[in-house]
């Protein structure tokens, strides 16, 4: 489904009555996200879940919030100083507030964003992403970032593949463990973008307040469909192969380039990192 220059909703979203079929009695992290977010698409069994992992991480509420402000820093800075007008954002998440498409597109109103997620839930709401500028477009495929392949192939529907990308990974590699090579993953995405394309992450830690961000990972695990491997500093940085890491580095997300004193001192566990291919 694709809205190119519409000013509305895309005709091809899905329609009230047949958004698919999802379980609601098993906790997901679209859902858990949403509500750590202040967001009502949550059910009981991911309030239940949302919570227990706060009772370990009291901070994990911040941090998600956290995520969101870098997001919309990065956003904002690729499509303003970097130029970019293509974003991949894989992991995208039920609607909240500064999506990619509305942060990009209030920069530059031809920016063209391709959203892939794999949760049932998140592509009944892709309605409210599949809105754009008349000069821009947005394009949402449901699909698994452990299938590069597959989302590149139906992302050149919307992208031109000739030109910059920038590929955004927001708090989504942690749900693919070491078995699922995640490094490969992210390496074969980039090959597929051009020079001057831009890799823009972040990941939860596993080495800020390590003893509890461990105790959240074993619950979450306990309760969550999505399985969760956090990583240190070290196990992202990888990532960022091959690739030139914007000013600061590699940060906790609010210390990359905080806009306020609130934003700086938000507290957070979430390795982050904006990379430009050369
Ligand atoms: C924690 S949310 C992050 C949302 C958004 N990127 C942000 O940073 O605000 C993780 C999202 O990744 C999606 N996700 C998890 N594993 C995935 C996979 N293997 N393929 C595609 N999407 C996945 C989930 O459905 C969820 O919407």
């Amino acid at each position: 489904m694709v809205s190119e220059g519409a000013p509305a909703a895309s005709e091809t979203a899905p329609e009230p009555g047949d958004a698919p079929a999802f379980d609601t009695s098993v906790a997901h992290v679209a859902r858990v996200y949403n509500y750590w977010l202040g967001g009502k698409d949550n059910f009981a069994a991911d309030r239940a879940a949302a919570q227990q992992a706060m009772a370990a991480f009291p901070d994990i509420v911040h941090s998600a919030r956290a995520n969101r402000a870098f997001l919309r820093r990065v956003v904002t800075y690729l499509a303003g100083t970097a130029g970019i007008r293509q974003f991949l954002d894989i992991g995208t998440g039920i609607p909240s507030a500064n999506n990619t498409h509305e942060v990009a597109q209030s920069v530059a109103a031809d920016c063209r964003i391709v959203y892939v997620d794999n949760d049932p839930v998140v592509l009944a709401h892709a309605r409210a992403l599949l809105t754009s500028t008349p000069e821009g477009a947005t394009d949402y495929i449901d699909a698994d970032l452990r299938n590069a392949d597959q989302i590149l192939g139906k992302a050149t529907q919307t992208l031109d593949f000739s030109k910059p990308v920038a590929v955004m990974l927001m708090a989504i590699l942690q749900h693919l463990n070491d078995d699922h090579d995640p490094y490969a993953v992210v390496a074969r995405l980039m090959a597929a973008v051009p020079s001057g394309s831009y890799l823009a992450l972040s990941h939860p830690a596993k080495d800020i307040h390590a003893a509890e961000m461990a105790e959240m990972a074993n619950r979450l695990n306990q309760t969550m469909a999505e399985k969760v491997t956090f990583r240190t500093q070290a196990e992202v940085a990888p990532f960022f192969a091959d690739l030139e890491l914007l000013e600061p580095g590699m940060t906790n997300v609010p210390d990359w380039r905080p806009e306020t004193a609130e934003e700086a001192n938000s507290p957070a566990a979430l390795w982050a990192g904006v990379a430009r291919k050369p």
